[in-house]
């Protein structure tokens, strides 16, 4: 099956109303629901906001119900002038940005992986299922960016904030949870993709425009991923 996880109820309910032959289960607090989305089977989780549900939800999907591929999904913070509220964005990679060792000699957001020898900053996504995210999502959307997703426990709503994840890590998008997923999959050994729709851009407006905008692009997400669903399970 396909993992879909998403932190609000925005950005998931759309998902599970499209979904047949469903039923929820909670595990450590989470829901999850399974069923058929445009006729593959998936497993939609809400994992709430930040790091850490995220990173718990990630683990027991994986553990539970071991998806071909977990795609982080919903809205997120863009960064820098061309990245528009209701553009995508689809990760090249992610990092932690709030991960921080510096003081001891290592690199920002260099995240340790349980001594694996996977330590790294870029947490990867898989190329196979960008590509499909992408060709789906350049049929039916225009303003869709690949660059890279910067996870951090911050609502960020602050221009100096995105300049310094635009210049320390290219950042396109500041979001909660695609860091940590990212991370639990790369441990876990599965496949992973990063997609978010730009709510706001982070700056003095960001709460405002969140508010505002965050049901409709959460709802690009969601449209994007019915349509890309049955590509995604049988490549
Ligand atoms: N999700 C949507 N917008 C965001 C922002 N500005 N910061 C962090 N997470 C977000």
């Amino acid at each position: 099956m396909i993992g879909i996880i998403g932190a609000m109820q925005i950005e998931v309910e759309g998902i599970i109303a499209a979904m047949t032959e469903t039923k929820t289960e909670r595990f450590c607090s989470t829901p999850f629901t399974c069923g058929k989305l445009s006729g593959v089977p998936v497993v939609v989780a809400r994992c709430g906001a930040g790091k850490v549900n995220a990173a718990m939800c990630a683990a027991v999907m994986i553990q539970r119900f071991a998806p071909k591929l977990i795609i982080s999904t919903g809205v997120a913070g863009g960064i820098g002038e061309g990245v528009k509220i209701g553009d995508l964005v689809i990760a090249t990679h992610a990092v932690q940005y709030d991960y921080d060792t510096t003081a001891i000699g290592e690199p920002k957001a260099f995240v340790p992986l349980g001594g694996s020898g996977k330590e790294t900053v870029e947490l990867p996504t898989c190329e196979t299922y960008n590509a499909i995210l992408a060709k789906y999502a350049a049929a039916i959307y225009s303003g869709v960016h690949r660059g890279v997703i910067a996870t951090g426990d911050k609502f960020v709503a602050d221009p100096a904030v995105c300049e310094a994840l635009k210049a320390e890590f290219g950042a396109v998008s500041c979001e909660m949870e695609t860091g940590s997923i990212a991370h639990v999959c790369l441990a876990g050994e599965t496949p992973f993709c990063g997609l978010r729709a730009i709510s706001d851009n982070a700056n003095d407006d960001g709460k405002v425009d969140f508010m505002t905008f965050a049901k409709d692009s959460a709802e690009k997400c969601i449209t994007l991923l019915k349509a890309a669903a049955e590509a995604l399970y049988t490549a």
